[in-house]
């Protein structure tokens, strides 16, 4: 594998490429990460990872500073999954100067759920990712659903852009207990790791109940909140949405997902579960 941290070498190595399927992370790579690059090595050749912890994309309060990383862990792992290329820019690669363009996705996309918690969280997201893929220039690139709100945004941005990029969404990889897998995990002490599949476990009966009929989705909704801080989590959101827009779902919606963000101790965790 060849690690690449200049943007001119990158497009040098990668010259007369046109099947590129990328694979844009934050490192601290997970198997719910690898699973990704299993995919994209399905959906093109030869494939590119890249790690940039994006700064664009914390909040001033935010982890940034204490992001997990774990540069050679992750080296050592995308090594035995044959990606060709890893892209691992420093800070002042991808910003030379003050990144002034940035994409603002619509504000019914970008201003709720995560991005009512996270303000300007998807500007940054968007910006990184439109400016990885002009450096990568891949033909597909592959995003989790975990993120289930950013990959529809990256999706709609492709689409308004008409950026030559096939999204491709991976499953959610999850422990066995249920738990999603998350870079953020490792910030739970063990008795928090032991109460944390209950996220999942919330979803999941909201989800039965659900499918066994019910649709008075806004009691089931604070139902579930006031199970999750029964546990002692703090709930920002815990919500039964359309799967195509995200938008609060109405009897009849055909594609549902209950999309939640829930604070365990000082780790954020957000999960979702299509219905
Ligand atoms: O999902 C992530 O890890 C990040 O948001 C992404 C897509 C790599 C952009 O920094």
């Amino acid at each position: 594998m060849k690690i690449i941290s200049s943007i001119h070498a990158l497009r040098a190595q990668l010259s007369g490429q046109n099947r590129i399927a990328f694979v844009p992370t934050m490192g601290n790579l997970h198997e719910g990460h690898l699973s990704l690059m299993r995919l994209a090595r399905q959906h093109g050749d030869p494939v590119v990872a890249s790690i940039f912890v994006n700064r664009l994309q914390f909040g001033p309060q935010e982890d940034f500073d204490t992001y997990p990383r774990s540069f050679e862990d992750d080296v050592e792992k995308l090594e035995k999954e044959g990606v060709y290329v890893l892209f691992a820019p420093h800070e002042r690669e991808m910003y030379p100067q003050a990144q002034e363009y940035r994409i603002d996705p619509p504000h019914h996309l970008g201003d709720m759920l995560e991005g009512e918690f996270r303000p300007g969280f998807f500007k940054g997201v968007c910006t990184v990712v439109l400016k990885l893929f002009a450096c990568v220039q891949p033909r597909v690139a592959v995003f989790g659903k975990k993120d289930y709100q950013q990959l529809m945004i990256i999706r709609q941005m492709c689409e308004q852009f008409a950026l030559p990029v096939e999204i491709v969404p991976a499953q959610t990889v999850r422990a066995q207990d249920g738990l999603a897998l998350s870079s953020r995990n490792s910030g739970l002490s063990e008795i928090e790791r032991a109460q944390a599949p209950f996220l999942y476990q919330t979803l999941s009966a909201l989800k039965d109940a659900i499918v066994a009929g019910r649709h008075d989705f806004s009691d089931l909704e604070k139902e579930s909140m006031a199970a999750l801080i029964a546990h002692g989590w703090q709930p920002d959101y815990l919500s039964v949405r359309r799967r195509c827009d995200l938008q609060p779902a109405h009897v009849g919606d055909a594609s549902l997902v209950v999309v939640a963000a829930a604070k365990l101790g000082a780790t954020r965790l957000i999960d979702n579960l299509e219905i």
